[in-house]
């Protein structure tokens, strides 16, 4: 079978780690992969905390509730939506849009964007904007095909959580297929993880917890049970 597919088919939530330690060089290949995972218009907004530190790993793992994957994990990765890069990372893809020989009117175009881009962000105080330009967006949508952008704080961070959990799943088949396996997790306590990394309420979400390490000898998954394709595609 084709590589890629037997590390899909082959990835469980594992529920219980041995003692291993990840060398850096795994653990770059690993967020690497995470990081090529397709992004809306490709402004990857979203930031990995990778805790490996026995202490600190030990205190996240609490906040974990104290769930069997995270305390025996050789790291918890925290996946974070964040709302708050856009201005930076538009900078950046110009910087190396300059450096990489891309012509004027290109950079002239992705300036253009960027800025529309900012400005639909901006929700304003008490999400004043926001709620602006959600009824005029909703009135132009009476006689126009369009789509709703993500102008409100919940949608902005429902948005970014699209491409977090693309990256999240990137990471979790590289580390599959890189010969170790994890565990997804959103049972956690989001106000004093988020405490415990120093994150930003006003730009910051935990998306998941991804317990990393490898499968303890003693772990044996139950049969891996899937609804019927049927019950899950509708082919038109
Ligand atoms: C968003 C999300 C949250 C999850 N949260 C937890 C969790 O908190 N604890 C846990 O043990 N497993 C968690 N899981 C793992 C699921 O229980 C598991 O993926 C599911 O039962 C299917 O099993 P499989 O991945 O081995 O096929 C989570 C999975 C996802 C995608």
């Amino acid at each position: 079978m084709n590589d890629i597919l037997a590390a899909i088919l082959r990835r469980r939530a594992v529920k219980t780690f041995e003692t291993v330690e990840i060398p850096p060089a795994l653990r770059e290949q690993i967020l690497n992969a995470a990081r090529h995972a397709p992004s809306s218009f490709n402004t990857q907004p979203y930031r990995f905390f990778w805790v490996e530190s026995p202490d600190r790993k030990a205190a996240a793992a609490k906040l974990c509730l104290g769930q069997m994957p995270a305390q025996t994990a050789s790291a918890l990765v925290v996946a974070v939506a964040d709302v708050g890069s856009l201005s930076a990372t538009s900078q950046s893809q110009l910087e190396w849009m300059r450096g990489n020989g891309f012509s004027d009117e290109k950079l002239r175009d992705y300036e253009r964007t960027a800025k529309i881009g900012r400005i639909i962000f901006m929700p304003g105080p008490f999400g004043i904007f926001g709620a602006l330009k959600w009824s005029i967006f909703r009135l132009v949508n009476c006689w126009k095909i369009m789509g709703m952008p993500p102008v409100s704080r919940p949608s902005q961070f429902k948005w970014a959580t699209k491409s977090a959990s693309l990256a999240c799943e990137n990471l979790m088949i590289a580390a599959e297929a890189l010969g170790l396996n994890t565990c997804p997790m959103e049972g956690f306590d989001g106000r004093r993880l988020s405490r415990f990394l120093g994150l930003s309420r006003r730009h910051h979400e935990i998306v998941m917890v991804i317990a990393i390490g490898k499968k303890s000898r003693s772990c044996v998954e139950p049969p891996q049970w899937r609804r019927p394709l049927d019950a899950t595609v509708t082919i038109l």
